[in-house]
């Protein structure tokens, strides 16, 4: 059976392991254990993992600014995939930003991440075609492209 639990530091190893697997764009300072460790003490109770047999098979981070929910890093180990665990944990992190009283809930997916994007589309994440995403990097650091984007 599979346990879906708040995710915890002592978790890092196994889903940072599982966000490279699935591609999941990383950077050396976000991704680091610190700077996971930072977010989960900032977001409590938010991000959780699915767990098959002892064995991490899915995460998804989530917090908020007080204001809008954002999720990020949500990923399925590719042999457990369609059989329902994105879904679970996206319903689960929406309820935990519900309880929190926040209202909306955003995200950003690579364009050519043309099955995370279904699989959001899926979820009722609508895309806002009236936006552009604009980022300014206030330090410096070393992005982890996944594969499919440096094809
Ligand atoms: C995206 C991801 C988290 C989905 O996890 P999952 O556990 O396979 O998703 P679910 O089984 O809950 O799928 C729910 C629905 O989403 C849609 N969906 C999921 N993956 C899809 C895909 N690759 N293509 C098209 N639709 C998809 C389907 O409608 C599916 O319902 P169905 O299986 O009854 O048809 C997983 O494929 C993954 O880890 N991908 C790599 C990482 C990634 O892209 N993360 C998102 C980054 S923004």
């Amino acid at each position: 059976m599979i346990v879906y639990r708040p995710m915890t530091i002592n978790d890092y190893e196994a889903a940072y392991d599982l966000w490279i697997v699935c591609g999941n764009g990383l950077n050396n300072k976000d991704d680091s254990r610190e700077g996971i460790e930072k977010y989960l003490k900032r977001n409590p109770n938010m991000s959780y993992v699915a767990v098959l047999d002892g064995e991490i098979v899915g995460v998804i981070l989530c917090g908020h600014d007080g204001r809008r929910g954002i999720i990020q890093h949500a990923c399925v180990s590719p042999g457990y995939r369609r059989m329902g665990i994105g879904k679970k944990l996206v319903d689960i992190a929406l309820e935990a930003l519900k309880k929190e009283g926040i209202n909306k809930v955003l995200l950003v997916a690579f364009k050519k991440n043309e099955g995370g994007n279904e699989f959001w589309e899926s979820q009722g994440f609508t895309l806002r075609e009236d936006l552009n995403y604009r980022n300014k990097a206030l330090a410096e650091m070393i992005r982890i492209d996944p594969e499919y984007l440096k094809q």
